[in-house]
């Protein structure tokens, strides 16, 4: 099956299944049970979606979820699919092409990432206002297609000034205290080490994790205005005189749950 064709089926299958929504949110490490919030939700696992990847991580459950939040339709990703699983670049960007098909115009992406900036602890919130992409990799290498997007998009407002604008607002509102910040994409899936962490301070970083910016990328290409949270759910290597271990990325995104759903709902309820 060509990869046009495994959209096109993949969007099919899913609108038939459980509709679709003008936002739609990926959620990341921990954050998977946000989907619990949607009312009248619709849900299919990707196992049922022809032409979808299978995610394989702890804490990423593997499903599309539809239903509402504050009274709009909200199209929820339980589960991503990273490079360091093995995927493809074109199958961990698919859900993304698919959602273009499907009509998403704002993209929501999260996740739980080390922090680098040295200003910030574990349980810190960050929004992204910029990425680096040192994993060597880019989704849109190959044949650009050319129905979703240009051959070489412009990244200088990858993250949307305006959504950028409205969750300032809305956090201050709700009076969390939500840090800026650039995220680096590094591969995985080991941690990175100290000395890769250092020259991602110089480089410009704020915080480091091993997804996010492939999803970005592709949205930013179809057209998608994107906004982008990551949970500090870790100091990155070398920061402090500790290892790093999955567990505590998990814990982590579990203790900042609460905050980390008021300010997306917060968020979701005042996008137009
Ligand atoms: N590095 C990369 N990815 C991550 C980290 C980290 O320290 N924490 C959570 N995801």
């Amino acid at each position: 099956m060509d990869y046009i064709t495994r959209i096109n089926r993949a969007a099919e299958t899913i609108k038939n299944a459980i509709g679709t929504a003008d936002i739609a949110v990926i959620l990341g490490s921990g954050l998977g049970d946000f989907g619990n919030e949607l009312k009248n939700a619709r849900e299919i696992a990707y196992a049922d979606i022809p032409g979808f990847p299978h995610a394989t991580v702890k804490g990423h459950a593997g499903k599309l979820i539809c239903g509402e939040l504050v009274g709009k339709q909200v199209m929820m990703m339980s589960g991503r699919f990273h490079s360091y699983e093995g995927h493809p670049m074109e199958d961990v960007t698919l859900p993304i092409r698919v959602m273009a098909r499907l009509g998403v115009k704002n993209l929501i992406v999260t996740n739980a990432a080390g922090g680098v900036n040295l200003s910030f602890s574990a349980g810190c919130l960050m929004m992204i206002t910029d990425f680096i992409n040192l994993s060597g990799k880019n989704p849109l290498v190959g044949e650009n297609l050319d129905e979703f997007g240009p051959r070489f998009p412009d990244m200088s407002n990858a993250y949307d000034k305006d959504l950028r604008a409205l969750a300032l607002s809305c956090a201050r509102e709700l009076k969390i205290d939500l840090k800026q910040g650039v995220y680096c994409w590094m591969s995985g899936p080991c941690y990175e080490t100290p000395a890769e962490i250092r020259m991602t301070r110089i480089l410009g970083a704020d915080a480091v994790g091993m997804s996010t910016v492939p999803e970005t990328i592709v949205a930013v290409h179809s057209g998608m205005k994107v906004l982008g949270f990551s949970c500090i759910t870790n100091m990155a290597a070398g920061v402090l005189d500790q290892p790093i271990n999955h567990e505590e990325v998990m814990e982590t995104g579990r203790r900042v749950r609460g905050e980390f759903s008021a300010l997306l709902t917060s968020v979701i309820e005042k996008m137009n």
